[in-house]
């Protein structure tokens, strides 16, 4: 079996490693969009275009589900994407995040941390009180992170105070930090230094959910599910192969090979 996972760059690493927690007998490709990042600031119509785009491409190498490993793209095109690749199931990570946000809040006040466009559609807060009318959805959109870590984030003073100044604008009474970009998990543990909250990282449900529906395409096609001594992971990038390694590597504490450009057709 093989998970196709995209984000507009390192940022789904962090969902690519929960998954490899979790899902010891599918292969991997990863997606990262990084010469179109940051989606967070493109419009609706532009992400939707380069993830029906991604979208293609993970279909023709032949993927049983796709990760939406981004909640910007999740935000604007999980409906398209699901509407267009009806064959198999699309995942986002928004639902996944929204729905341990529920569990874990005690008094029902929530705040998110993510890019502008995640924050101009409101998604967390539709998602939640769709769930539980009772919650409320506080969401900051933080431009200037995604860019930050994608070059390599450097946790130095200067930058863990622009990070503060954005978890501040949040109401200080939420008991709950949702990580609403896949980014942010890279750099969790100066979110940590800063805030007190209880951190939700959409990833791990995320996971989960992948886990839920491979189990049920094996269920349904009788497919096997054999574990891999190792499994397989191979990473198309858009923007700088290097960075991406670099970056990557230091997030997930292993080498990363099987890098490639995917081949663009415009
Ligand atoms: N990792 C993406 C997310 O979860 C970042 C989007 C961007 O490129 O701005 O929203």
């Amino acid at each position: 079996m093989k998970i196709g996972v995209f984000d507009s760059g390192v940022g789904g690493l962090s969902v690519l490693k929960k998954i490899k927690e979790k899902v010891d007998f599918a292969d991997i490709i990863y997606y990262g969009d990084s010469l179109n990042a940051p989606y967070g600031s493109k419009s609706i119509e532009d992400i939707q275009e380069l993830c029906l785009k991604i979208g293609e491409f993970l279909i023709d190498n032949r993927v049983d589900v796709i990760v939406i490993a981004c909640n910007t793209a999740t935000a604007a095109a999980l409906n398209v994407l699901k509407e267009r690749f009806t064959s198999i199931p699309v995942i986002g990570v928004v639902s996944p995040g929204a729905s341990m946000a529920i569990k874990q809040s005690k008094n029902k006040k929530i705040g998110v941390i993510c890019t502008p466009l995640t924050a101009k559609t409101r998604i967390y807060e539709k998602v939640i009180t769709e769930l539980n009318s009772k919650y409320q959805v506080y969401q900051k959109g933080c431009e200037l992170l995604c860019p930050m870590i994608e070059r390599g984030w450097e946790s130095s003073e200067k930058n863990k105070e622009i990070l503060k100044q954005y978890i501040d604008a949040l109401p200080s009474d939420i008991d709950t930090l949702v990580l609403g970009c896949t980014h942010y998990p890279l750099i969790r543990a100066d979110i940590e230094e800063i805030s007190d909250k209880k951190i939700v990282d959409p990833a791990e449900e995320t996971a989960m959910n992948v886990l839920f529906e491979l189990n049920r395409i094996s269920l349904k096609t009788g497919r096997k599910k054999s574990r891999k001594e190792k499994i397989n992971i191979d990473y198309f990038v858009t923007g700088d192969i290097e960075i991406f390694k670099e970056v990557g590597e230091k997030f997930l504490g292993e080498k990363v090979v099987n890098v490639y450009q995917p081949i663009s057709e415009s």
